[in-house]
């Protein structure tokens, strides 16, 4: 079987519909069909502010959601990233074969240090491609299922294992990314140019995932959707109900063209109703499994111990053999 390995941050207690559509979703339907690694990349989301207690909660919050939404902690390597030691010496040996300029075109720093200006951001943020790089190679992954914004990072990642194998012999294999075709990514509700995110400036345009129906049913009832009251897909002009129309068609699996052929001259109410109650149907389970597991973290503790283990004992071999091929001496 082939080997999937992914990652998501623990940067808010609840994850919201953009990492469902553009990744967890996915993960789920891969255990079918891979050997699957999935964690939460704790080590991450140290690299901007936070709180020790707060990311100790999310953490298992975030495991939690993984393991509502689908992801088998039996049939999958589920763990925790700081739990695996090995990705911190692989990220050192990865950014001794980074480029400073290389690493400096990483849009996601230029974004996420724009607020603060980079002479504030940390050195963990800016390098914080190459830990997901190691991340990555650590476990020899086939594929990587991410949303679309992951896309620079994946191929920093390919670049890196394959300037390592020239340099050092192989060692690495090369992963490919899987990005959905569609939805790869949501939008704000309340800003359809932006993407959906955890940093987003809207809390009312973030579906969380947690998210009660109430408040659930409002968000997408108040979403942002554009002039006209036609519902069609028109990315250029109509952002808003485009958004809508491919959040509807990736939780329901019916096709955008069906849709908006079954709600021609139905208006954007009519719509936003139907589109809630696919939402809530989705996320109702979720939610409600999410609270049991959160509410024994010992059981959940004990899960992910037994991931971490697993996970080391791939780490560690390719470990080995990376030290082996760059001249450290075997540990003692
Ligand atoms: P993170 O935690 O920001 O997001 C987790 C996953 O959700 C996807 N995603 C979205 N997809 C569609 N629309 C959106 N609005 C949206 N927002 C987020 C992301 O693409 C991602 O798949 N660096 C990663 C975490 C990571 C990782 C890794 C991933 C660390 N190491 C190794 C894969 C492999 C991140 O910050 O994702």
């Amino acid at each position: 079987r082939p080997r999937v390995l992914s990652g998501m941050q623990p940067s808010a207690d609840s994850l919201h519909l953009g990492n469902y559509i553009g990744a967890l979703r996915q993960w789920v339907a891969m255990q079918e069909t891979h050997e699957t690694f999935y964690f939460v990349a704790d080590r991450h989301s140290i690299t901007v502010d936070f709180d020790p207690a707060q990311l100790r909660h999310r953490t298992r919050a975030t495991a939690a959601q993984f393991i509502a939404a689908g992801v088998d902690p039996e049939r999958s390597t589920l763990f925790v990233q700081s739990q695996v030691p090995e990705h911190s010496e692989l990220t050192w040996v990865l950014g001794c074969i980074t480029g400073f300029g290389e690493a400096s075109r990483m849009t996601q720093f230029k974004d996420k240090s724009a607020k603060g200006g980079a002479e504030r951001a940390s050195v963990g943020l800016f390098t914080y491609p190459v830990l997901m790089a190691a991340d990555i190679l650590i476990y020899q992954a086939h594929q990587v299922p991410v949303g679309d914004d992951q896309r620079q990072h994946l191929e920093l990642t390919r670049d890196l294992a394959e300037r390592f194998n020239q340099r050092f012999g192989r060692t690495f294999r090369l992963p490919e990314g899987f990005i959905p075709p569609q939805a790869a990514r949501i939008y704000d509700l309340q800003d359809p140019a932006a993407k959906m995110s955890k940093s987003g400036s809207h809390p009312q345009g973030i579906v969380e995932l947690l998210d009660e129906p109430g408040p659930l049913r409002k968000k997408i009832m108040r979403a942002v959707t554009d002039t006209g009251s036609e519902i069609r897909a028109d990315k250029e002009n109509k952002p808003g109900v485009t958004n809508l129309l491919n959040i509807h068609s990736a939780l329901s699996g019916e096709p955008v063209p069906e849709l908006e052929k079954r709600f021609d001259g139905a208006g954007y109410g009519t719509f936003k109703k139907e589109l809630a109650e696919v939402v809530i149907d989705t996320l109702a389970p979720i939610r409600e499994r999410a609270k049991e597991l959160l509410a024994d973290p010992a059981e959940l503790d004990r899960l992910l111990a037994a991931g971490a283990a697993r996970a080391r004992a791939q780490a560690s071999a390719t470990l080995a053999q990376v030290r082996e091929r760059i001249g450290f001496l075997a540990p003692p």
